[in-house]
């Protein structure tokens, strides 16, 4: 039997009478990289922060790890968030704190670990994401792709066993993208962590994507699942079609 991380039975999102997704159902294996993609508002976000318990599902369950996170409270909440990274959309590192301190912070929430040590792993996963000589600096003094690493690097913190990526390479330039797409892939295959990243960028999904979930506004749910280049070649959905291959829909009037 498969080894899952994650699984999600038709779950719902819902804010107010306004339903964001329904019956979306799906697993996530340990070691894979596992893509959620869709059009801007379709709940991709939304869809992240119901896996790490910020919302409650309107329907369905969401099993992080074994557990629905949402319904954990106190120490075994703590101790299963543990167990996960993540990378916010919007994910900006403390701007009064150098490289290796960001990274350090998690750790100094999470463990007991003396200064000397925090900073020694924080240095570790600086290196993992290639800024090792530049855990001294601050978030001001580096590029933007060099923040997306320290985030990544930061979400490592804890040596997680899924780490939640939402939209690394939103806003990065096509040469910078790719290099991140790199890392994550040599992450997963050297760490054997778990990813979970959203984007719609078509050219990550098909460098780094095992499996793939697509979520579509209009259809309130899940339109495709499965190998990113199988969905390229084979998919018959319209909507999934136009993505993969950059087709344009025409319009219904
Ligand atoms: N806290 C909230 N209250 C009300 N509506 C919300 C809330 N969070 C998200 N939404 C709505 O839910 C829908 C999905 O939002 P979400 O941020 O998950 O989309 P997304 O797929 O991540 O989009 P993008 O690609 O632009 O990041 C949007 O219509 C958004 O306005
Ligand atoms: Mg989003």
């Amino acid at each position: 039997m498969a080894d899952n991380v994650i699984e999600v039975e038709k779950l719902a999102a819902r804010f107010g009478s306004r339903t964001v997704f329904q019956d979306v159902t799906f697993e996530v294996r340990r070691g894979e990289v596992f893509v959620i993609l869709g059009g801007s508002g379709c709940g991709k976000s939304t869809l992240l922060k119901l896996l790490i318990g910020l919302i409650p599902p309107a329907e369905g369950e969401a099993r992080v790890l074994g557990n629905p996170l949402n319904r954990l409270h106190g120490r075994p909440r703590q101790q299963a968030l543990a167990r996960i990274g993540v990378m916010w959309q919007q994910g900006a590192l403390l701007g009064s704190l150098n490289l290796m301190q960001n990274v350090a912070v998690p750790l100094e929430q999470h463990t007991k670990l003396p200064r000397e040590a925090r900073e020694a792993v924080a240095r570790a996963r600086l290196g993992l994401v290639g800024l090792g000589d530049a855990a001294t600096r601050l978030p001001a003094e580096i590029s933007g792709g060099m923040l997306k690493r320290a985030g990544i690097a930061r979400a490592m913190a804890l040596d997680p066993e899924i780490l939640f990526l939402d939209e690394p390479s939103a806003g990065l330039d096509p040469i910078t993208s790719a290099g991140l797409d790199d890392l994550i892939t040599t992450l997963a295959r050297e760490t054997g962590t778990t990813f979970v990243v959203v984007t719609h960028e078509l050219q990550s999904i098909l460098a780094i994507g095992d499996r793939c979930i697509m979520l579509d506004k209009d259809a309130k749910g899940m339109i495709a699942e499965g190998n990113p280049r199988e969905l390229r070649d084979n998919a018959t959905h319209p909507k999934v079609r136009a993505f993969f291959r950059r087709e344009v829909l025409e319009q219904k009037a």
